[in-house]
């Protein structure tokens, strides 16, 4: 891809990511999380750094090295990624949702871990939802003026191109990229479908690192020419 590297197509920007499951906690031993191994989301930021960006990375728990020149900052559950995220975004000219966010969470958490009492009797969990990290910057003022770009990602079982289309609109960003499927948590490749207002098109069977590159230079391309 000779676009990606001459010049730099990100040379100036500022982009913000998301990467890897959330992890909510039960009690100081379990919790419920997501399938997500987070190679996408390193891949990206890899990918922008080496496009010429100023790259930082808000990671949920994942076994994955830093890629080199990105700033990283660990977070567990979608609370914490949020702040991480809303103290990040006034500084970024696009924003990359690619986490696997649980979409709900404990409504409480103990303090200690939840004992067996010996009678059988198993416990009662309740749940509230998450915010929604993505939508809650895609409808902050900047990104509403274009200042800041945001990309939201899908993983769906089925029907991915109506599912993706409408997320779109939901979650009001300009670009949805939907994993074609089945299955591609923790693989090295995957294939994208890339959603805009235009349309739709397909970035076809790749590895992760070429499908990233692929993407930085679909994401450059729409951007305002006159960028803040
Ligand atoms: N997302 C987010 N915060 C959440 C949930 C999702 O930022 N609490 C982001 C994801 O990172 C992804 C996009 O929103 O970029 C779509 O996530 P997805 O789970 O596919 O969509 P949901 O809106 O949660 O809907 P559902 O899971 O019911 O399909
Ligand atoms: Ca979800």
């Amino acid at each position: 891809v000779i676009a990606f590297f001459t010049p730099k197509c990100l040379a100036g920007q500022k982009v913000l990511i998301t990467a890897g499951p959330t992890f909510e906690a039960i009690d100081p031993v379990r919790g419920i999380t997501n399938h997500s191994s987070g190679k996408m989301g390193f891949a990206i930021a890899r990918a922008a750094q080496e496009a010429g960006a100023q790259v930082t990375l808000v990671a949920g728990p994942v076994h994955l090295h830093t890629p080199r020149g990105v700033q990283r900052l660990n977070v567990q559950s979608a609370q914490e990624m949020l702040h991480a995220v809303t103290q990040q975004a006034p500084a970024a000219s696009v924003f990359i949702a690619t986490a696997a966010v649980a979409d709900w969470r404990p409504a409480h958490s103990a303090q200690q871990k939840i004992k067996k009492d010996g009678s059988g009797e198993v416990p009662m969990l309740s749940f509230v939802e998450n915010p929604d990290i993505l939508a809650t910057v895609a409808q902050s003022e900047r990104a509403q003026a274009s200042d800041l770009f945001c990309v939201g990602f899908a993983a769906e079982s089925h029907d991915l191109l109506q599912h993706a289309t409408a997320k779109r609109v939901r979650k009001g960003v300009p670009l949805l990229v939907g994993n074609i499927g089945p299955a591609t948590f923790g693989r090295d490749d995957n294939a994208l479908l890339l959603v805009d207002a235009a349309g739709h098109r397909e970035l076809p069977h790749a590895s992760k690192r070429e499908l990233a590159q692929q993407l930085v230079v679909e994401i450059a391309q729409r951007l305002p020419l006159h960028s803040k």
